[in-house]
């Protein structure tokens, strides 16, 4: 692998997402520093990296040289200072408080090297009203990853109006580098862009469970024994496109109609999420509730990702 733009990266938050973030970020050819006001819990994320590397190592997916060559890759430090020393890129995971993401940003901002990037996990809020009003401004970012970053590739970046646009650049071209794929968001919207798309997901898939149209496993069947193979491989307007032999455009003369009318069915509502709907749905899915079965489910996920990613990338779209 090249060299990557920034030799050393720092995490501020090692929780679910910072943690995976240090496994992104060796794999680009860095060095990572951790910081976290928890010290315990830098380093709980440390134990989960070597841990988890291990997993890696024994399935397959890891070499054993790139986990000798990581293995002193990742450090912790107890003091933000220290942690930021040498980083040109500072990966934020702090929790989603506007807040405390003020803070964060202003601490990040006294203390981080001079020409640092400042990026942001925030899932919803916006770096304007987090990073805005800090006198480096113009090297902070929100770059958004999905869970667990060092799994899914997505990464969704959205610069302030201070934001310099080579700030924006350079962690495209860094984040790239790592494995990630970015998106650029044109404005602010509140959820970006998978979040709002799950969202709607959500709402429907909770009404048709709750109104009894069918049980919770055929309604995820539908999405994953349908839809998502779809999508994993062409997206929502490309499988618009190839269902009507002209595309698109073909598509849409021949079903707007019919969409037109699902649309204007959709349940305005959000849903209750309330206990009894979400126990059933867990039964219904056969998904136990304990940590030790999520932690078990979510670890077979992980790497029925990486046998798709690999898969995708070496059949590329003709
Ligand atoms: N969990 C997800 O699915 C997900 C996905 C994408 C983005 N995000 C975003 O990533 C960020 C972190 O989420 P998470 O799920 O890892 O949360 P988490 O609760 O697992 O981790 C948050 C970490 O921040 C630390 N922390 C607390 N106060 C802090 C401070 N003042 N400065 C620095 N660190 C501090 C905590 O000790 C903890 O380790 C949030 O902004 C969240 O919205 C989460």
């Amino acid at each position: 692998m090249s060299k990557p733009i920034f030799e050393t990266a720092a995490l501020v938050g090692t929780g679910v997402i910072g943690r995976s973030w240090a496994r992104v970020f060796v794999r680009g050819g860095c060095r990572v520093r951790l910081y976290d006001p928890d010290p315990g819990q830098a380093r709980r994320a440390l134990h989960w990296f070597h841990e988890d590397v291990a997993l890696d190592v024994r399935e397959g997916f890891v070499t054993r040289a790139d986990e000798a060559l990581w293995r002193d890759r990742v450090t912790v430090h107890d003091d933000m200072r220290d942690a930021l020393k040498g980083a040109g890129y500072v990966q934020e995971s702090g929790p989603e408080r506007l807040d405390l993401k003020r803070a964060i940003y202003e601490a990040m901002d006294r203390t981080a090297e001079p020409g640092a990037i400042l990026a942001s996990s925030t899932s919803a809020l916006d770096v304007n009203e987090f990073a805005g009003a800090v006198p480096g401004a113009w090297r902070c970012i929100t770059a958004h990853p999905v869970n667990p970053p060092h799994i899914v590739p997505l990464v969704e970046i959205q610069s302030s109006a201070a934001t310099k646009p080579e700030v924006q650049e350079k962690t495209i071209a860094f984040l790239t580098h790592c494995g990630q794929k970015p998106v650029v968001l044109k404005r602010y919207i509140n959820g970006f862009l998978l979040n709002r798309i799950q969202a709607a997901v959500v709402r429907e898939a909770f009404h048709l469970a709750e109104s009894g149209v069918a049980d919770a496993e055929a309604i995820d069947s539908a999405i994953k024994d349908g839809l998502a193979l779809r999508w994993a491989f062409i997206g929502n307007f490309g499988t618009n496109h190839l269902n009507a032999p002209k595309g698109i455009a073909q598509y849409f003369a021949r079903f707007a109609d019919a969409y037109r009318s699902m649309i204007g069915d959709l349940r305005n509502e959000p849903p209750a999420f309330d206990k009894d709907t979400l126990g059933r749905i867990a039964r219904e899915i056969g998904m136990g509730e304990s940590e030790e079965e999520v932690k078990r489910l979510s670890q077979w996920r992980d790497r029925m990702i990486l046998r798709l990613k690999a898969l995708k990338k070496d059949h590329p779209r003709p």
